[in-house]
């Protein structure tokens, strides 16, 4: 892939041509129906943010023992099957295209949500209590997986990639990141195997590379995405090794042919993502820390990512709060701020469909936020939100304006003056 800091070019990945770099972030939202069904209010959801260059959804248990919380999205059944296809065809008719993360909780589970004893590497409780039906309640000590547990849970991976492709979706990225079943394998702390998939690290990234292999097998490689989020502690990971971690399961993968490999709060700035850019061969996602909700923010830490070597790059919140968050950034518009902490993960229409697009609102990109650009850029822009808000991919903002604004250096940008 041809390397560039600007976020709104359109790219590729793999046979896909997106129409700019920016990817929508897998974002569980707890509006499945309570069998992991997408719903009619899902199928809006995702279908307002089609303008994302790449939306991948929300993270899916592949099989049921490895549902973390109620309400949160499956693919395992035909019915789930079904839910999801009216999801991308709907998301396909406002001209965009989505994968699926494909989650096991592993420990991240409670019998009161699945009725089962949740299954993880080793018998070590997560260290928290967990969101039930019930409401919240002390974590369960885990079922050590046999070896055959182990072959058999990388065969669900696999059988619900081949529902996501018939689902509709372009590709399913493999969710090892956030202290879920794939990094407790990664993880000492949550790893205290002594078989073959427990120590070294070379043995701790031998359960992401297996489920990943038998991934790729089911529905291509070339369809396949890896997420990993070194070195967090997100639901009670603690890894002592991270950059040697990391080297050991790039090397397992970088022979695979992936579509790319994503990386939770890449930070350009540690040694380990550095590490990660040099040594894998492919297309790499970076999740940006973002320091603010704001439109100069997320841009800038878009460019930034992009000159950091990423190929592209995921934002969660910015697109949970603006639908039409491209067009927003492309305008320097103001972007909504996320209402309500709470509605992230529970709730209705609330905090969910209701987040209005830029036509849908009265109050338009402020005069001050476009006065801040050059005169040419005003009429251009001032043109592009004249009518009714560009919600399409054909619509999208034809400006050159939030490329040109986040090309320039730092200290003299006018976008310093917007968002
Ligand atoms: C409401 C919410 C739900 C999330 N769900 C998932 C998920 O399903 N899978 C995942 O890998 N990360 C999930 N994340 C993490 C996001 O994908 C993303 O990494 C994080 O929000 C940081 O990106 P941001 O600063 O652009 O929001 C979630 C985050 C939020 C806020």
């Amino acid at each position: 892939m041809t390397r560039t800091t600007d976020f709104l070019a359109p790219a590729r990945l793999g046979r896909l041509e997106l129409p700019h770099h920016l990817v929508m972030a897998p974002l569980t939202r707890n509006r499945a129906e309570a069998d992991g069904t997408p719903t009619d209010l899902m199928v809006t959801y995702y279908a307002q943010r089609a303008s994302a260059g790449l939306i991948i959804g929300e993270a899916s248990t592949p099989n049921a023992v490895g549902q973390t919380y109620p309400n949160v999205t499956a693919i395992h059944s035909d019915r789930h099957t079904a839910g999801w296809r009216r999801v991308t065809e709907a998301v396909r008719a406002g001209g965009g295209r989505m994968f699926l993360q494909l989650q096991h909780g592993g420990r991240v589970s409670h019998p009161a949500t699945t009725g089962l004893t949740p299954v993880a590497p080793s018998p070590v409780p997560l260290p928290e209590t967990i969101h039930t039906p019930e409401g919240r309640q002390p974590a369960v000590v885990p079922r050590e997986l046999t070896t055959d547990d182990i072959r058999a849970t990388a065969a669900d991976f696999a059988a619900a990639a081949r529902r996501a492709v018939d689902a509709g979706f372009e590709g399913v990225e493999v969710h090892s990141a956030n202290g879920h079943l794939l990094h407790q394998f990664l993880a000492g702390n949550t790893n205290r195997r002594t078989d073959g998939y427990g120590g070294s690290p070379g043995r701790r990234v031998r359960f992401t590379a297996e489920v990943t292999e038998a991934v790729a097998d089911a529905i291509g490689a070339g369809r396949v995405g890896v997420r990993i989020s070194p070195g967090t502690t997100v639901n009670g990971i603690e890894e002592d090794d991270t950059a040697v971690l990391y080297a050991a399961l790039v090397d397992r993968l970088k022979g695979l042919g992936l579509a790319y490999l994503h990386i939770v709060h890449a930070d350009p700035g540690t040694e380990v993502y550095r590490r990660i850019r040099a040594d894998w061969p492919g297309v790499l996602i970076g999740n940006p820390v973002l320091p603010a909700l704001t439109t100069e923010a997320v841009g800038r830490a878009a460019h930034d990512m992009l000159a950091a070597g990423a190929d592209l790059v995921a934002l969660g919140r910015p697109f949970l709060a603006n639908p039409d968050l491209v067009n927003r950034l492309c305008l320097g518009a103001p972007l909504n701020p996320v209402r309500d902490r709470y509605l992230m993960y529970v709730g209705g229409a609330d905090g969910y469909t209701d987040y209005p697009a830029l036509g849908d609102q009265p109050s338009r990109p402020s005069s001050d936020s476009i006065v801040a650009l050059d005169t040419g850029r005003v009429a251009r822009s001032s043109r592009a939100t004249s009518s009714a808000a560009p919600s399409t991919r054909t619509e999208f903002c034809q400006v050159t304006l939030a490329r040109s604004v986040f090309d320039q250096p730092r200290s003299s940008s006018s976008a310093m003056r917007f968002g």
